[in-house]
């Protein structure tokens, strides 16, 4: 089986073939991903209609692309998936009009896909993880810990209260005078910086619903970096390493008591994933390492490439549901939001 993914939901557009391999897991015949990131830099974030229509302007040659390269012709393929959000709702609907234009005109089976769920199935993609896991995700826009149960099934344990991780990363980049995306160059002079330096607040810590906060840490880095402006090179080392470390441990601490409550409410847990953008941080890697090797649990980060937003975590979800015989039809409508356990979205009002 052999499935076409494609991804729009926000500043990359992504289109890939997945094929599923007997043995389980899926094998990535192709994964072209082109980064709009150039074109919102100079805004210092995605902006929504720059998005929507650079989206347009790649994604049938990207598409093509993929299809070359998985060495295919495009009547091959068994089925269309396109992400249908939650996203920004112009470039989703790029994305998941060309996904039906083409199953309707290869009369192909068409699947609609949250992106959420791709971010969370790819470690069975990768690593023919087995369910229940629990899903680390960070990400621009999301920030949440989720028990994995099965295709479909989410129990939302914690999530954040303001920003997402990434987008923390992003401003305080902003902030420091960083190009946007901020979050690999806080980690590149992280790495030259002294995370002792400033003692940032580490929000949440010992709370036990693991929910995630970062506006106050976004805060103290600000005020911090005004008190000692001019910054020289090394103090933007310096605050970009202990603004790092504040976040290494609310995640590690906000991990431990989801990993509780995913005990008391699911059972054991054998399996930690990370997914999201910001799990392509080597800092925060290295730290998950630490804490599963000494919990005893199998810690699974895909690759950095699968990591951030491409076609192939879409391909592969559309695998995972065709096989369950989950399809849909040419009415599937974008979303703008589209939780993975929709009980928790009802009671909770932060941003996820
Ligand atoms: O998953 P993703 O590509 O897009 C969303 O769905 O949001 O994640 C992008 C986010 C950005 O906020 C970016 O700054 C962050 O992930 N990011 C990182 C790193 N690489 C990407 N944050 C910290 N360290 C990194 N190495
Ligand atoms: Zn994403």
């Amino acid at each position: 089986m052999r499935v076409l993914g494609i991804e729009t939901t926000c500043d990359e557009t992504g289109a890939a073939v997945v094929r599923l391999k007997p043995e389980g897991g899926g094998e990535i015949l192709s994964n072209e991903i082109m980064s709009q990131i150039k074109q919102h830099a100079a805004y210092g974030g995605v902006v929504p209609e720059i998005a929507a229509r650079a989206h347009v302007e790649v994604v049938d040659r990207l598409i093509e692309r993929a299809i070359a390269k998985a060495g295919m012709k495009i009547r091959d393929i068994d089925a269309v998936a396109a992400a249908a959000g939650p996203g920004l709702i112009g470039g989703v609907i790029v994305g998941l009009t060309a996904g039906k234009a083409i199953a309707l005109a290869l009369r192909k089976p068409f699947i609609a896909i949250n992106h959420l769920e791709a971010h969370a199935l790819t470690p069975r993609m990768t690593d023919n993880a087995a369910f229940p896991y629990l899903l680390l995700l960070v990400s621009g826009g999301h920030t949440q810990l989720v028990a994995v149960k099965g295709v479909g099934d989410y129990v939302r344990l914690g999530a954040t209260l303001d920003d997402a991780v990434g987008e923390a990363f992003d401003k305080i980049a902003k902030m420091l005078g960083l190009p946007y995306p901020g979050g690999p160059l806080i980690e590149q002079r992280a790495i030259d910086g002294n995370p002792e330096r400033f003692a940032f607040p580490r929000p949440m810590l010992g709370r036990p619903k693991p929910d995630f906060s970062l506006s106050g840490l976004k805060t103290a880095v600000r005020l911090e970096s005004e008190k000692i402006a001019p910054l020289t090179a090394t103090d933007i080392n310096d605050l970009c390493a202990s603004f790092q470390a504040a976040v290494v441990d609310t995640i590690i601490d906000r991990l431990r008591f989801a990993l509780r409550l995913f005990q008391e409410r699911i059972g054991p847990c054998e399996t930690v994933v990370a997914a999201g953008g910001v799990a392509a941080n080597q800092a925060i890697g290295r730290a998950l390492a630490r804490f599963c090797g000494e919990a005893g649990l199998k810690l699974i980060v895909p690759p950095p490439i699968l990591c951030t937003d491409n076609g192939a975590m879409i391909a592969w979800a559309g695998i995972e549901r065709f096989q369950l015989g989950l399809v849909d039809d040419m009415t599937f409508a974008a979303r703008p939001r589209w939780p993975l356990d929709a009980n928790a979205e009802a009671a909770h009002h932060g941003k996820a």
